[in-house]
């Protein structure tokens, strides 16, 4: 498989799922899962950069995901420490410069200024930007700008009218981000889960029964080629 004359998508976002499916197939606990998963994860910062990929964004923990058990929430918290320190070294090595989207506060501290860490370590970086979406959900990005929204017009005085579909994504976590044009979901589902509501707007879908933890280039590849079939909504034909 080639992607020789294929347009690349700038931007790529993946719903990653499966990983507890993959692990009860081996019948082992769903953190071994989510562990093989994370390794996944940071083979393909490297391989999304090296396809030519400018954003790559992955949903690691939905607003959602703190209603598993409390086992499995510690497990995945420990995993985000771990990783962090390892993606630091990834990212820095590539070029690749790290965003966190979603509302970290509900974090313990130490995850926070591992996340700061991780920001402010990678933003000179010039190369691929790797968007992680924790304690993320679309609908409570879009309430949060709302507020901020409100705050700045009581504040300044100014006419509602003046605030246009640009000016309200200024406020959104992926402020400065283009919208995704291609989304991948992996291990079958067919929804959302609350992932980027506002920017998937016009976004392709690919959803494939790989699991996260068995996704790898040549997954990515045929992606990219479905992508490339399409007939977009707006901008014609997908050309390279
Ligand atoms: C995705 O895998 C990872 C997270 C949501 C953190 P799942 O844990 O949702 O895996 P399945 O859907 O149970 O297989
Ligand atoms: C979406 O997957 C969230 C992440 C990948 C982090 P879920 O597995 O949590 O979604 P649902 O519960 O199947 O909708
Ligand atoms: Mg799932």
């Amino acid at each position: 498989m080639s992607l020789e004359n294929m347009a690349i998508p700038q931007h790529v976002a993946v719903i990653l799922d499966g990983n507890g499916r993959w692990a009860k197939k081996r019948g082992i606990p769903r953190a071994m899962g989510h562990k093989a998963g994370c390794e996944t994860l940071e083979k393909m910062v490297r391989v999304a950069s090296d396809t030519g990929i400018r954003y790559f964004t992955v949903y690691g923990f939905s607003t959602e995901n703190w209603k598993r058990s409390q086992e499995e929430v510690g497990a995945l918290m420990q995993l985000f420490r771990y990783y962090m320190v390892r993606l630091l070294k990834i990212a820095s090595a590539n070029n690749v410069r790290v965003k966190m989207i979603g509302e970290k506060s509900r974090f313990d501290p130490d995850i926070v200024k591992g996340i700061d860490d991780l920001e402010t370590g990678t933003k000179d970086n010039t190369g691929m930007t790797f968007v992680i979406a924790i304690n993320y959900g679309g609908r409570d990005e879009i309430v949060r700008a709302a507020r901020r929204v409100i705050l700045d017009y009581q504040k300044s005085g100014e006419d509602p009218s003046s605030l246009d579909e640009a000016a309200f994504a200024s406020y959104l976590d992926t402020a400065g981000i283009p919208d995704p044009d291609l989304m991948i979901r992996t291990s079958g589902e067919l929804r959302l889960s609350n992932y980027l509501l506002w920017q998937l707007a016009y976004s392709e879908f690919y959803i494939t029964d790989c699991l996260w933890p068995d996704f790898n280039q040549e997954e990515l590849e045929k992606a990219i080629i479905a992508y490339n079939s399409r007939e977009r909504r707006f901008g014609g034909r997908i050309k390279a």
